[in-house]
This record gives C-alpha cells, structure tokens and sequence, in this order.
C-alpha cells in the first residue's frame, strides 16, 4: 500500500502540474480525493493491514492527502495568475492613442445671418419682436392697407388656412400687433418663416425675412437712408455700393427698393444681377397713414419707416451660394462649412 500511494502521488504531482485550467484541476481533484476517487479506492485495503500496520499507511495517506490539497491549491493560484497576466496583456489601452474625435455641429447659414442682423439692429437700439406663422388676415393685409379684394394681394401667393386666416406671406404683421400693444415711440426688428405658394430655383414656399421699423416724431426718409445705409455697410462691408430705387407697397409711402452693387462682378454686370449690376435685397418705405390709422398713432404727431428683408437672399449674396434650395435640404456636406 505504501508503494501505491508513493506511485499515486508521483503521477497526480505531473498530472496536476500540466493541468491547463481550473475545471481540468476540479475534475482533477475528483478523481484524486473524491468519494469514488483513487485515494478512497487505495484505502479500501486498509482492512487487510496488521494492526501496527494501520496507523503508518494511515498517517501516509494524511500526508498524501495534504500534500495534494497543496499542489493543486498552487497550482490553482498559478492559473489564476496566468490568466489575470494575460488579460492585462489583453486588455491594455494605449492611452497615447490619438482620440476619434467629435464632429460639432454648426449652426445654420440662415441663423448666421439672422444673428448677425439683429446684432447690428440692437446696436443701434432696436428691440426684437416676434409674431405668429399663422395668421389673421387682419394682421397680414387689412391692417396693412391690402383689403379683401385689393390687386396687391396678388403680389403675395397666400396659402389660405380658412377665409380668415393665412400663414403669414410676410413678416409685416408684426408692425401691427406691436403698434397696437403699445404707443410710440418704437423701434422693432422682427426675424421670422414665412410662407408663400411658389416654389422653383430662386423660391421656397417657406423662407425667412427680417422685418424692421421705427415711429417717433420727425422721423423722415433720410432716417430711412441712413439706417439701411448703415446697417448694409456693415453687414456686407463698407466698399459695398447701395442704390435706393423707388417702388410701392400700399403699407408705405414713398416707398423704395435697395439694391446692394454685385457681389459677383461687383457692379460690371454678370448672370447674377442679369446684367444690371445690381441686386435687390429689401423692400422699404415711410409707414402709411392708413397703417397709423389702424392702429390708432396719430399721424399728424408721429411719422415712421419700416423695411422687409429676404434672409435666404442675404444669405446667398454673403456667403456665395447660388442655389437656393441649399438653405432647405440639410446637405451636412454644405452645412458643414458654415
Ligand atoms: N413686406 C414686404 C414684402 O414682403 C416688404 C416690406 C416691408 C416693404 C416693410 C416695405 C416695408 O415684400
């Protein structure tokens, strides 16, 4: 019996070195101390030993027993050990790596401009109002010196919501929900969408303009001029040339045009201007009395100028875009580069 447990040992001591896993060593230990294990089966033949036999073989056994409990509880920290070195191996970060990086977003080219705008206008101590998309005719013609059946209307392709409401074909309704709220004098731009029934290349049924206006006593055209002159030189810089050409609305008179000189060919004439040299950014005048009258300011005290400008239109000319459609189809290619 001796020798059997001194053969036992040998062998479980090689087997239990090249085990190559925890579960392998567990099976391993099964078969070596377990109930139906090798050790039990050697021990069976306890029985047939003398009397002064017994107590050494049994002695043995203990010592092979714990002798096995050690090299596998070695062998088991060897293992783990192992395993921890090579997912550390595996694992490592390489914290020198350059980042991916993170693409911000932007903001949109009409933003640019409707954010520049109002910095330049609140500069020169213009408040900033906002009105509603959709409409009351009220708000959008009638106040506005366009009645019911007035040719002008046809100026502006409405998109009718009932017969009384329409979203806005312009941001002029403004000028009448802030006279009637409060008494001169005022000083107001008003950025916002509106919306008219045309669509091709150079028009979007949905766009943006930029209303402004100011009442006060002895307010005159050459306010007009000097204002819109300073604000386009300051937004398109000092060289750009600007052109006041008369023109009509019914909620101003005199009314006028302004033109800004090409920016593509600087006045020479190209397929921009069409050969004229020049290109219309916004439409303005001296408020009408009619206007006054239906918001109640007195017309014989107070006198006033208002204007209405594009955005895409702006936008185009100042940053060189030439297909309207841009502003509106999310291209991240494009917006990217604002
Ligand atoms: N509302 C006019 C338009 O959309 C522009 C404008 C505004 C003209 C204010 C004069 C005064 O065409």
């Amino acid at each position: 019996m001796k020798a059997r447990l001194q053969e036992m040992l040998d062998t479980a001591r090689t087997a239990i070195a090249v085990a190559a896993s925890e579960i392998q060593l567990q099976d391993l230990r099964v078969s070596l101390l377990g109930k139906k294990g090798t050790l039990t089966a050697i021990m069976k033949g306890m029985g047939q030993l003398t009397a002064e036999e017994r107590p050494l073989i049994g002695a043995l056994a203990n010592e092979v027993k714990s002798e096995l409990e050690t090299l596998i509880g070695m062998r088991r920290q060897e293992l783990s050990d192992e395993e921890i070195a090579s997912r550390l191996e595996r694992e490592k970060i390489d914290v020198t790596l350059p980042g991916r990086g993170t693409i911000r977003g932007s903001k949109h080219p009409i933003t640019l401009v409707t954010e520049e705008i109002t910095e330049i206008f609140t500069s020169l101590g213009f408040g900033v109002e906002e009105g509603p998309e959709v409409e009351k005719d009220f708000y959008n013609f009638e106040a506005l010196n366009i009645p019911k059946d007035h040719p002008a209307r046809d100026m502006q392709d409405t998109f009718y919501i009932s017969d009384d409401v329409v979203l806005r074909t312009h941001t002029s309704p403004v000028q009448i929900r802030t006279m009637l709220r409060q008494p001169p004098p005022v000083r107001v731009i008003a950025p916002g969408t509106v919306y008219r029934r045309d669509s091709d290349i150079t028009h979007s049924p949905m766009f943006h303009q930029v209303e402004g206006f100011l009442v006060d006593r002895n307010i005159t055209f050459g306010d007009l001029k000097g204002i819109l002159t300073t604000f386009i030189t300051q937004f398109f810089g000092e060289k750009v040339g600007v052109r006041f050409r008369p023109s009509f609305f019914p909620f101003t008179e005199p009314s006028a045009e302004v033109d800004i000189a090409c920016v593509i060919c600087g006045g020479k004439g190209c397929r921009v201007c069409k050969n004229s040299g020049w290109l219309e950014i916004l439409g303005s005048g001296m408020i009408d009395p009619e206007v006054f009258k239906s918001v109640d300011y007195d017309a014989s005290a107070y006198s006033g100028f208002a204007f209405g400008m594009g955005l895409e239109r702006v936008a185009m000319l100042k940053y060189g875009v030439n297909d309207l459609r841009l502003f509106f189809e999310n291209d991240l290619r494009f917006l990217r580069q604002f």
